[in-house]
């Protein structure tokens, strides 16, 4: 456990790293929503797959960083809502967001192995007649709405602060000084 005292806001590198993955991950529901709709004979299917399988891998790593960068450098003291509850809310929240994003990508990464997708990317093979004879690729569908759900309660919980509260919570997660 590191000694530092709490902060009063994130660093840089948590406040790029924060939205730098809101963005990936924004990105990452698009596209990967929009390429389950092309069947897997279509070859307009391998350039958005590559797409997203490379935006995925970058969530990976940003979302691994993060939690590492978490516990070198302390973050701010939680701003309570005033409301026990929605503070127990907000914390499990946090901790789900993260949980479900490895989910996420981890059950991405399982299901391209096991369909052999990075041979048929690089052009040595087909991809699979359907992902969905795959378990990851039942879990991955799963996730996907839990994960939008949460960053969805995130969002309205930040507008809560900010809004509703006006406590300065977002200051805390600016770009900038
Ligand atoms: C946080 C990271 C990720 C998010 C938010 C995400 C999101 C999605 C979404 C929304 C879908 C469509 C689900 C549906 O319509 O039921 C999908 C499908 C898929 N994703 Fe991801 N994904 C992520 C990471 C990855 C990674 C890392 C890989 C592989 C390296 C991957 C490979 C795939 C594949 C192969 C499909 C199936 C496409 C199909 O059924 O045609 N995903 N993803």
């Amino acid at each position: 456990m590191s000694q530092q005292p709490a902060p009063s806001r994130y660093r840089p590198l948590q406040v790029s790293l924060h939205w730098l993955t809101f963005l990936l991950i924004a990105a990452e529901f698009v596209v990967g929503k929009n390429m389950s709709r092309i069947s897997n004979d279509d070859v307009g299917k391998i350039a958005p797959l590559a797409i997203h399988m490379m935006i995925g891998v970058l969530i990976l790593l940003a979302v691994i960083i993060r939690i590492a960068a978490l516990r070198k450098f302390p973050p701010p003291e939680p701003i309570s809502t005033g409301n026990a509850a929605l503070d127990v809310l907000a914390k499990l929240t946090h901790g789900a967001l993260y949980l479900f994003t490895l989910l996420m990508a981890l059950s991405g990464i399982i299901l391209s192995l096991q369909a052999g997708v990075g041979k048929a990317l690089l052009g040595g093979g087909a991809l699979p007649a359907d992902f969905l004879d795959f378990t990851a690729r039942a879990l991955h569908g799963f996730i996907a709405p839990s994960l939008f759900a949460l960053i969805v309660l995130h969002v309205v919980g930040a507008l809560y602060h900010q809004l509703v509260l006006k406590d300065g919570l977002m200051e805390r997660m600016k770009v900038g000084k």
